[in-house]
This record gives C-alpha cells, sequence and structure tokens, in this order.
C-alpha cells in the first residue's frame, strides 16, 4: 500500500533531506586519492549524530554501516573498510538518514582525480536518467512513466540498467511501496499522486544488467566485471510537479 503524506509530513522528510544533503556535501569534500572508505563513513556516522539524526541503514538487516561506498564495477551496497580510493576510480556514495522517524535516501557517483572518458560517459548518462525520472514525476503520470526515462536513455546510449534492485517509496520507513523499477516490467502501474515520497535510483551498468553479491552478503558487483554507476534523490509529488527533498550535494 502507498502511504501519501500530508504537508505536515512532507515537511519533516524535507528537514531530513536537508540533513541527508549536507551530509553529503561535507564528504563530498573529503572524497580524495588515499582516504579510506572507512574514514568517510566516520566521518557521515558523527556528522548525522551531532546534527540530531540517524544513520538510516546502520543495522537495517544488520547492515555495519551509515555510508555505502561501491566502487568500480561495484553496483551498490558496498561496505566501508580498509580500501582507499585511487585516482582513476569512480565511487558511488549512498546514505540514509531518519529525523525526528522520517526517513531520506540519495547518492551520488563521482571520480577520483581524473577519470577516463569511458567513465566520465557513464557517470554523465546515468545521472541524466535520474533528472530524467524527475522530469516524469507528476501528479497524474503513471508510474512506468519513470521506469521508461531511465531505461530509454541507458539503453540509447549503449548502457544496461540493474533489474535486482530498484528504487521505493520513502518517508515513514527506508523501504515503502511502490517499487520503483529502472526497467519496463509488468508490475503494478499506480497513477503518481500528490502526497507520494519515492526514492528514484538508477543503477547503470556499462555491460549487462546481470549482478552479484559477494560473500560479505552484501556487495553487490556487475557479473562482467564492468563498471556501474548509481544515482538517488528523495522527491515528493506535488499537485504541480516535483520537489527533491534531498538536493544540495
Ligand atoms: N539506498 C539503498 C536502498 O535504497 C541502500 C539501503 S540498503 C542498506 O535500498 F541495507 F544498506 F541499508
Ligand atoms: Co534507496
Amino acid at each position: 500500500m502507498i502511504k501519501l503524506k500530508n504537508a505536515d509530513e512532507i515537511n519533516w522528510i524535507r528537514e531530513s533531506g536537508i540533513l541527508l544533503a549536507n551530509t553529503l556535501k561535507e564528504v563530498r569534500k573529503l572524497i580524495t586519492e588515499g582516504i579510506t572508505t572507512r574514514e568517510l563513513d566516520q566521518f557521515a556516522h558523527n556528522y548525522i549524530i551531532s546534527h540530531g539524526g540517524k544513520p538510516a541503514f546502520l543495522g537495517y538487516f544488520d547492515y555495519p554501516a551509515s555510508l555505502c561506498i561501491s566502487i568500480n564495477n561495484e553496483v551498490i551496497h558496498g561496505i566501508p573498510g580498509k580500501r582507499k580510493l585511487r585516482q582513476g576510480d569512480i565511487v558511488g556514495i549512498d546514505l540514509g538518514v531518519i529525523l525526528k522517524g522520517y526517513y531520506s535516501d540519495a547518492s551520488f557517483s563521482q571520480g577520483i582525480g581524473n577519470i577516463s572518458e569511458k567513465r566520465k560517459r557513464l557517470l554523465k548518462v546515468t545521472e541524466e536518467c535520474l533528472y530524467r525520472a524527475i522530469d516524469q514525476s507528476l501528479a497524474g503520470n503513471r508510474l512506468r512513466k519513470i521506469s521508461e526515462a531511465i531505461y530509454s536513455h541507458a539503453k540509447s546510449n549503449g548502457y544496461d540498467v540493474v533489474r535486482k534492485f530498484c528504487g521505493h517509496g520513502t518517508g515513514f520507513e527506508l523501504h515503502e511501496d511502490p517499487q520503483v523499477f529502472n526497467y519496463i516490467n509488468s508490475g503494478p502501474n499506480p497513477r503518481l499522486k500528490p502526497g507520494m515520497v519515492l526514492a528514484i535510483e538508477p543503477m547503470v551498468n556499462e555491460g549487462t544488467f546481470d549482478v552479484n553479491i559477494l560473500d560479505d552478503g552484501w556487495t553487490v558487483v556487475t557479473a562482467d566485471g564492468k563498471d556501474s554507476a548509481h544515482f538517488e534523490h528523495t522527491i515528493v509529488i506535488l499537485e504541480h510537479g516535483c520537489e527533491i527533498l534531498t538536493k544540495g550535494f
């Protein structure tokens, strides 16, 4: 069941999204060659707690960190640790925040230092997929318009999209209905309504859509070893248009 949010609830999710965006903005400043993914995670954890929030991923199905940090062929759910970021890598950083019980969820991917043109193009197209999906996030549109926007842009650029994981409703919990697929399927296709809060998150693979999960039980990697990128925003459908609740990082 899709739970619509009223104006007060949207205000709280917006506050949660602001804390999330501020955290990611600070994390971005720390991203340099040689920093470990654990250092980024510890910074984010402390920043969120000291601003009155809670990391939404920590403890979720026993996930052991605040950030998910996924490098190169890693798609999502990379666990921070002693690995250092290296020149030429592309890194995806995903964060969920709880503030006063309200959830927001967002991520970005970026290069470390000089990256190849091939990697630049993957990042650019994946981010475009997110914004094209947001452009379709209009009351009255069917949910599948979002999926189509992502899928068609990725495919027309020679990429594929991950099928095993998808975007989702959010706000009262980390994951709520509906599932927001990045490809076109025959699942439920409700009309978008004012008050729907969605986390839209294209995961775009340079090669095929197929993924595996590593022995750590979390890290999702491309099956063919090629690169993957991920961008995510939490948005709310309004009467006219939509608002990005996690803007500013
Ligand atoms: N942003 C991801 C999602 O929306 C990560 C959550 S998985 C977690 O599904 F377990 F790490 F929390
Ligand atoms: Co999400």
